[in-house]
This record gives C-alpha cells, sequence and structure tokens, in this order.
C-alpha cells in the first residue's frame, strides 16, 4: 500500500518563536485528526529544525526544504543533507519550483541533491511541475518527462523506491488557481505511467505522488479522492494550523 501524505511547505516564513508557536498549535490539532499510517509533515525553515523535530514526535514528521549537493566542505551558507539528518528530520524537498526559478537548480544538479539525500537516509521529495507557458504550448508532458528522467530516474529501482514524488503546477502555486482534480488526476497518471515504464508495474503501484498548488480544506478531498493522487505538498494553509489539520482529516474521511 502506497503511503498517504500530507506535508506542509512552510517556505521561507515565521521567525523563531512564531515557528515554534505555530508547530506547537500543529502537533496539537493533528494528534487528533490523524488516523492510522497516514503520514502528516512540516517542512520548515531551517534555524526551526532542531526544535521542531522534538516537538513533532510520531504524530508530525519534520522535513527540510533544500539540502546541498555535497557531504560538506567549503561552501559558505550552506546546509548539508547530514546536517538535516542530524537533528532529527526525516524528509527533504528538492527541486521546488521556486528554487528551480530563483535559484537557477537545473535537473542535473537536482539528481545530486537527491543522491545525497538518500545516502544520509533522508527522503527526498522531489517536485517536477510545468509553468502557464509550458501547459498552454501543450508540451507539458515531454516538460515533466525531463524533469522525471533528468532528475530522478537517474536512480536505481531501490533508491527510486525511497523517494516521494510532488506535482506542483507552477501555475497553481501561491495562486490560488487550482489545477482541476481532472488535470491533477492526468498528470499523477502520466507520472506513474512513466515510473512503470522505467522501473516496473509494482514500483509504480507503491510510489506515492502528492499534488500542490493552493491546495486547501475546500479542494482537497476532491483532489485526494483521486486513484493516482496520494496526498499534498501544501504552501500558504499550511500556515494556519486549523487549515493543515482540516487537510489531513480530509484525507481521512
Ligand atoms: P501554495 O499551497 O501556497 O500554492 O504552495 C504550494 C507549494 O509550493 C508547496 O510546496
Amino acid at each position: 500500500m502506497r503511503k498517504k501524505i500530507v506535508a506542509g511547505n512552510w517556505k521561507m516564513n515565521t521567525d523563531y518563536a512564531e515557528g515554534i508557536a505555530l508547530f506547537s498549535e500543529i502537533v496539537n490539532i493533528v494528534r487528533d485528526e490523524k488516523k492510522g499510517d497516514q503520514i502528516a509533515i512540516i517542512c520548515a525553515p531551517y534555524i526551526h529544525l532542531n526544535s521542531v523535530a522534538k516537538l513533532g514526535g510520531e504524530t508530525v514528521k519534520i522535513g527540510a526544504q533544500n539540502c546541498h549537493q555535497n557531504e560538506s566542505g567549503a561552501y559558505t551558507g550552506e546546509i548539508s543533507a547530514k546536517m538535516i539528518k542530524s537533528v532529527g528530520c526525516e524528509y527533504v524537498i528538492i527541486g521546488h519550483s521556486e528554487r528551480r526559478q530563483y535559484f537557477a537548480e537545473n535537473d542535473a544538479l537536482l539528481a545530486e541533491k537527491t543522491k545525497i539525500a538518500l545516502a544520509n537516509q533522508l527522503t527526498p521529495i522531489f517536485c517536477i511541475g510545468e509553468t502557464l507557458d509550458e501547459r498552454n504550448n501543450g508540451n507539458f508532458f515531454e516538460i515533466l518527462k525531463n524533469q522525471l528522467v533528468n532528475g530522478l530516474f537517474v536512480l536505481s529501482a531501490e533508491d527510486f523506491s525511497k523517494t516521494v514524488i510532488a506535482y506542483e503546477p507552477v501555475w497553481a502555486i501561491g495562486t490560488g488557481l487550482t489545477a482541476t482534480a481532472e488535470q491533477a488526476q492526468e498528470v499523477h497518471a502520466f507520472i506513474r505511467a512513466e515510473v512503470a515504464t522505467q522501473y516496473n508495474a509494482a514500483v509504480a503501484e507503491e510510489t506515492s505522488i502528492l499534488y500542490g498548488g493552493s491546495c486547501n480544506p475546500k479542494n482537497a478531498a476532491e483532489l485526494f479522492a483521486q486513484k493516482d493522487i496520494d496526498g499534498g505538498l501544501i504552501g500558504g494553509a499550511s500556515l494556519k494550523s486549523r487549515d493543515f489539520a482540516d487537510i489531513v482529516k480530509t484525507f481521512n474521511a
């Protein structure tokens, strides 16, 4: 059974005190809402990670939003996968469209980041997604396939099976424009089929594929009801404890 996951991505929001307060609220509410083997994750800013990892316990797992591609060394200002792991994090977002856009991260670099994350026993949440122009041009399946092939399909089947994929259409991020359930399902089915072709049907069946982009308590139920949508990567709504918990709850329903 593939894992059902609701992950929050706080991005560059909350100072330390605000972050700890918000995280504590989320843990308290999610504790009552989360059922069975569903996984709730918060990907917090680096400086919060050590503290929130101690507060989350089994209720809310912790992720980072990025990591450096090298093990250690003279990379002033950077944070390694090993450091992230050492404070109790289990996940790391790799290849978010904001990192691709503002920090010029390309697929080859993201493949390196994915490998170093796995080498440090972190689960990569690997993001792919097309821009509005790419969607309108009609070549977005090719764009998405290239992101998969160059960023993720460089992994062995064993390593690939330890990753999570997030489909985040760039045009839906922070815009209030959500992909319709049909649009999202169409892409998720495409991703799963590509995984089956690259690896095999069993690996594809076990791969968790999350949807991200203006997901909120109102639209989550319809999105999560789709056959190939295994959860969400939530931006804005993860900064409101009740909204995040309601999205988690929706998934149980
Ligand atoms: P929003 O939910 O704010 O659109 O952000 C989605 C996202 O980028 C999560 O990684």
